[in-house]
């Protein structure tokens, strides 16, 4: 069937259009020609964004591993599944075939299974990027637990709170990680967090960096000897199209991180579909994404749909700067990368370098670009177009969210025509829609405004783990009946979409999406401090860096206002982690607010960003005198 993988921009509208008048037949379609379902569905959806209750695929039966592993094995057992880069260039790098990658995921199953999780148990994996990550989202998947992976830069209050939220009964962790020429202590980190989380029952231990850690009698296992001891074969657990297939947190405007549930039938059809379709990935080709597996970006396009489709997938553990920044090319040389995809932080690091970088590699295996996570700015993706596609590999910027599951709105490459920071076009079953302020929906081309999704797709998550009126308030109470994203987007004149960033108070951090509130909450919990606000200015590299306005409890304190800032950012370290650390942090006497007593951002984010021009009507404030005080501190 053509809809599978499209190949020229006709056919693209043709597709599309169906997409939007016949979505069940559509998708159908697209499920039963290339997956392997163990009973097919009863219903293809149904579907009300009130409740919100979306269900694809329903009373059908699967199991994701044998759609990414199992029905390779006949023709491709010998293939690259996954070629495992390690952070040190010295280090051999790893190719596992599709029967390798069989075989240590169903051990790994068989090790989960001993210790006793079941189906819809909750395992938090928390691991560097080396192959048993990989390897334990699939063995969870292949019992039908469900995966938390929490990235492992993450802080152990911040672990720990995502294994409270949703009751894991087990960890999976290494003793250490390497990143660079440093090496970090993650057992520790694990068992700082684990002080306070009851429903543990047992630690499995990766020895990935061989270090001397104190392993908890009762809870504790070096996962190597189990392996060695089980089965290569575990059947898979027959799950039905709506089952939880992962966890996956993130941050939101308020409060604590939001646990988004991803199923498994429509999760796996649409990661599956848009990544044939917006890498053109072929067979024999080998794909590259940089992302951490500890976001959805690695999810979905490390794990998921490259292995749905019998892809080879790199892995790669380290990070651009080490040895040197030339890193990033060295490997695609190395391995011969066909798609690249990367972050816009990571792209504006790197064209900050000399470019000889770059020149000292070969990069002509390459064929299609990714951008994602992030606006990514014109001279970015000019310097990403010249340099790294010489002109030829099209980029592809793609927007989406760890709600959305996969890409939705992005280019097609050799499909649909470029233009530099537009995301392009919907990809077929996407409907987006822009809407004002008053909740209309804004019609014709050349506008601005939120933007929304009118119709479900099989990937959106289904519900906030254990809390589905946060659900509903965040993404369907904005405007009736639809999706609201928290983004902002304008569309031109040929329908083309840019996506311009948040419009709520989620700040993105070298593409790391940061919620304010945590990070005021950290701040807050300083003996001195009384109250505090955060907001985004604009950073070279990062995209954004965090600026932070904190008033104290006794104005005009003496102490050490350098050693205070050290101690606010060690207390964001310790409770978020190191990435929501402030760049700038402004001692003030006021806050400006508003008359019911919020915190009115959009003056600070200008005063952040040095443009004290047009601040807005500052008249219905509580305290406008505080703004001009402001102003003055900051300079
Ligand atoms: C937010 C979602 C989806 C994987 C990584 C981030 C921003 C993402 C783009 C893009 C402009 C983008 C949006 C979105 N975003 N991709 N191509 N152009 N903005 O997932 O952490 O859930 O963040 O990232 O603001 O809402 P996430």
């Amino acid at each position: 069937m053509s809809n599978y993988h499209i190949k020229h921009l006709e056919e693209y509208y043709q597709v599309y259009r169906k997409s939007v008048r016949e979505p069940e037949n559509f998708w159908a379609e697209v499920a039963e020609e290339h997956f392997m379902w163990r009973k097919r569905w009863d219903n293809v959806l149904s579907w009300d964004f009130k409740k919100p209750e979306i269900k694809w695929f329903e009373g059908a039966q699967l199991n994701i591993t044998e759609n990414c592993i199992d029905r390779h094995l006949r023709t491709k057992g010998d293939h690259t599944a996954i070629i495992f880069e390690p952070n040190n260039p010295d280090e051999t790098a790893e190719h596992i075939t599709y029967q390798q990658l069989h075989d240590r995921v169903c051990q790994m199953a068989n090790v989960m299974k001993d210790k006793g999780v079941k189906k819809g148990d909750r395992v938090c994996i928390y691991l560097p990027m080396i192959p048993e990550l990989a390897i334990s989202l699939l063995a969870c998947a292949r019992i039908g637990a469900i995966h938390s992976v929490v990235f492992a830069g993450f802080s152990s209050k911040a672990l720990a709170s995502r294994i409270n939220d949703s009751a894991c009964k087990m960890v999976i962790t290494s003793d250490g990680s390497y990143r660079g020429s440093k090496t970090i202590d993650l057992k520790s980190i694990v068992d700082g967090g684990l002080e306070s989380c009851p429903t543990v029952e047992n630690v499995l231990v990766v020895n990935r960096i061989n270090s001397d850690i104190t392993m908890k009698e009762g809870r504790d296992l070096w996962l190597q000897p189990l392996l060695d001891a089980a089965s290569a074969v575990c059947e898979p657990e027959i799950m039905n199209a709506e089952d939880p297939l992962f966890i996956l947190y993130t941050s939101g405007s308020t409060g604590k991180p939001k646990g988004m549930v991803h199923t498994t039938g429509g999760y796996m059809v649409y990661t599956a579909y848009t990544f044939k379709n917006v890498f053109q990935y072929k067979d024999g080709d080998v794909y590259w994404c940089t992302a951490d597996i500890g976001w959805i970006t690695g999810h979905s396009y490390i794990v998921y749909g490259p292995l749905a489709n019998g892809a080879t997938t790199v892995m790669f553990e380290g990070v651009p700067q080490y040895p040197d920044f030339g890193r990033f090319w060295q490997i695609v040389e190395k391995h011969k990368v066909n798609q690249f995809y990367t972050a816009p932080t990571a792209i504006r690091a790197l064209a900050k370098q000399n470019i000889s970088f770059l020149e000292n590699y070969d990069l002509s295996s390459l064929k299609v670009l990714g951008s994602v996570g992030e606006p990514i700015n014109e001279e970015a993706w000019h310097w990403y177009n010249d340099n790294v596609g010489k002109h030829k590999s099209p980029i592809v910027d793609t927007w989406w969210q760890t709600e959305t599951g996969g890409i939705m709105i992005t280019p097609i490459p050799y499909v649909t025509p470029t233009k530099p920071t537009y995301a392009t076009l919907p990809f077929p079953g996407i409907q987006p829609a822009l809407m004002d302020e008053s909740g209309n929906v804004i019609k014709g081309n050349q506008v601005d405004g939120r933007l929304c999704i009118k119709f479900p797709w099989p990937s959106i998550a289904r519900t906030i783990w254990g809390n589905h009126e946060r659900y509903k308030e965040t993404y369907f109470s904005a405007y009736e009946n639809m999706y609201f994203t928290g983004d902002g987007a304008l569309r031109d004149e040929v329908g083309y979409y840019r996506i311009t960033g948040r419009v709520d108070d989620v700040i993105i951090v070298s593409g790391h999406n940061l919620g304010t509130a945590p990070i005021e909450d950290a701040i807050n919990e300083h003996p001195a401090v009384a109250e505090s606000a955060i907001v985004g200015f604009p950073h070279d590299v990062k995209g954004n860096a965090l600026y932070g306005y904190v008033m104290l409890k006794e104005t005009g304190e003496s102490r050490d206002q350098n050693n205070l800032r050290n101690e606010i950012n060690q207390l964001i370290k310790d409770r978020v982690g190191a990435i929501a650390k402030l760049d700038k942090i402004q001692f003030t006497d006021g806050l400006p607010k508003t008359r019911s007593g919020k915190i009115m951002r959009r003056i600070l984010r200008k005063i952040a960003s040095k443009d004290f021009s047009n601040l807005g009507d500052t008249s219905t404030l509580l305290n406008p005198e505080c703004v001009q005080v402001i102003i003055d501190e900051s300079l």
